[in-house]
């Protein structure tokens, strides 16, 4: 069955108090659609039509055809708007773009159920407390007759506890869904074109509509940032669940919050109060200790890190690598078995295995302009509190004395210094003692 995909994400997110859409928020490390269109590309869908709003026009959507609807007159005139760019072979399935957890087997199911010959299919639900949504009025053989809306609701609808609600997922026969939308009027409490009507009048064409239900978890809608945070931490209760089933250790797992595609192997252990923003790879063995903030870095094998670790912007920790409290790493490679144990900031640096980067040294990889490169050799030792003036290498073995302001490569096995030299007057605490006293009672 040939099947072609409706995202609609052009409301106006009245209730997110945000001049951002509620579709683009950020939600575990990426922007709320993204989760939907992750979704409707594993069905294979053979066409994708995004309704959106202006603002979001030029958003590189590259997945899919953007249709603009300005202004936001309902579902049902957004489909409208979407109709240019639908055929009408198959079935047109139809998704919010803020519902992110709608799972592919759901979606299939609603499929499967148009591929037996249905004209229209809704997935219903039946949530603690239905306030808000559309309720599903059918028959006992799961005939749906009507959906009315929330706002419509009489008051014997309202009160029959047996309604299933609107999930909003619908997919409809696409032979038959302009005219089913011809008839759609905004003659309700809203004063929208509502998708919703086109159930109704699909059974006054003699159509076969279906209910079929599904799991409520899956078809939370954002609305609100209240929505927003509830649905990351569902999402983030079923991944930190994942990977203690996949052997990772969370000594508190409520405190620990995870991005869409955090990758924690076997045998890594995370402590109290770690956070993982996108593109973080940890490698079995891996040890996480506490307050760390990690993105877009590969944690390697038997590596440990923290507490109060902050990696970033492309870092690498070869095997065996330890990075201690207050370091910072941005678009650094730690070489296997490489230390830096105490507050530093390695940017823009390529150290070698066994280097030993001694505490309160930095990089200084920028100028004001330009950043540039340190190159730490295999098994150099930088002394504490050095400051590393890139661009700058250092050779193998290599030696640094601590304090050091280092501006020029420095050789393999050389020991370089650039402290002044120290003078030390026997005697002279005192005398400076007694110079300083004199002036006080003088
Ligand atoms: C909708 C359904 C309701 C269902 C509920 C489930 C309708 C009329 N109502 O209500 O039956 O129970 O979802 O969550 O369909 N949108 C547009 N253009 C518009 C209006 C909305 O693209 O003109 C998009 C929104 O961006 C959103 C989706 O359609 O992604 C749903 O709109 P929303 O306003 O959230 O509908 P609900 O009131 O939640
Ligand atoms: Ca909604």
């Amino acid at each position: 069955m040939t099947l072609q995909t409706v995202i609609l994400a052009a409301g106006q997110s009245k209730r997110m108090k945000s001049k951002t859409s509620k579709v683009m928020h950020g939600l575990c490390g990426r922007p709320v659609i993204d989760y939907v269109f992750d979704t409707v590309a594993r069905l294979k869908s053979k066409n994708t039509v995004l309704v959106t709003s202006p603002d979001l026009a030029d958003l590189p959507w590259g997945r899919c055809k953007v249709v603009i609807q300005d202004p936001p007159r309902g579902t049902g005139d957004a489909m409208k708007f979407a109709l240019p760019y639908l055929t009408k072979e198959g079935h047109v399935l139809v998704i919010f773009g803020d519902t992110p957890l709608i799972s592919q087997d759901t979606l299939n199911a609603v499929v499967a159920q148009g591929q037996k010959g249905c004209d229209v299919v809704v997935l219903g639900m039946d949530p603690l407390d239905p306030t808000g949504y559309g309720r599903l009025i059918a028959d006992d053989e799961n005939r749906l007759l009507a959906i009315v809306e929330d706002r419509d609701l009489s008051t014997d609808q309202r009160d029959n506890p047996n309604l299933l609600c609107n999930s909003g997922v619908m997919l409809i026969k696409a032979s038959h869904l302009a005219s089913l939308l011809e008839q759609v009027q905004s003659t309700n409490a809203q004063g929208e074109y509502y998708l919703t009507d086109v159930v109704k009048i699909a059974n006054d064409k003699g159509l076969n509509c279906q209910v079929i239900e599904g799991d409520e978890e899956e078809f939370q809608g954002i609305n609100t940032r209240e929505d927003l945070a509830r649905i990351s931490c569902t999402l983030q209760n079923r991944w930190l669940r994942d990977a203690m089933s996949e052997g990772v250790t969370l000594v508190d797992p409520s405190s620990v919050i995870l991005s869409y595609d955090t990758q924690l192997a076997p045998d890594v252990t995370i402590h109290p109060h770690v956070v993982f923003g996108p593109g973080v790879t940890v490698e079995e063995g891996a040890e996480i200790l506490p307050f760390c903030y990690l993105t877009d870095c590969h944690i390697g094998r038997h590596t440990k890190v923290g507490p109060f670790a902050h990696l970033r912007g492309d870092t690498r920790l070869e095997e065996k690598s330890e990075v201690g409290n207050f370091v910072e790493l941005k678009k650094t490679t730690l070489g296997v078995g490489a230390k830096a144990k105490h507050l530093s900031y390695l940017g823009d640096a390529v150290i070698d295995s066994k280097a030993n980067i001694g505490a309160g040294t930095i990089t200084c990889n920028y100028d004001g302009f330009n950043k540039f490169v340190t190159r730490i050799g295999e098994g150099a030792f930088v002394g504490t509190n050095c400051s590393l003036v890139a661009p700058l290498t250092i050779g193998a073995g290599a030696i640094i004395g601590a304090g050091s302001v280092i501006t020029q490569d420095v050789g393999q096995d050389v020991l370089a210094l650039t402290r002044a030299e120290q003078t030390n007057i026997e005697g002279g605490a005192v005398s400076f003692r007694t110079k300083r006293q004199k002036k006080v009672k003088g």
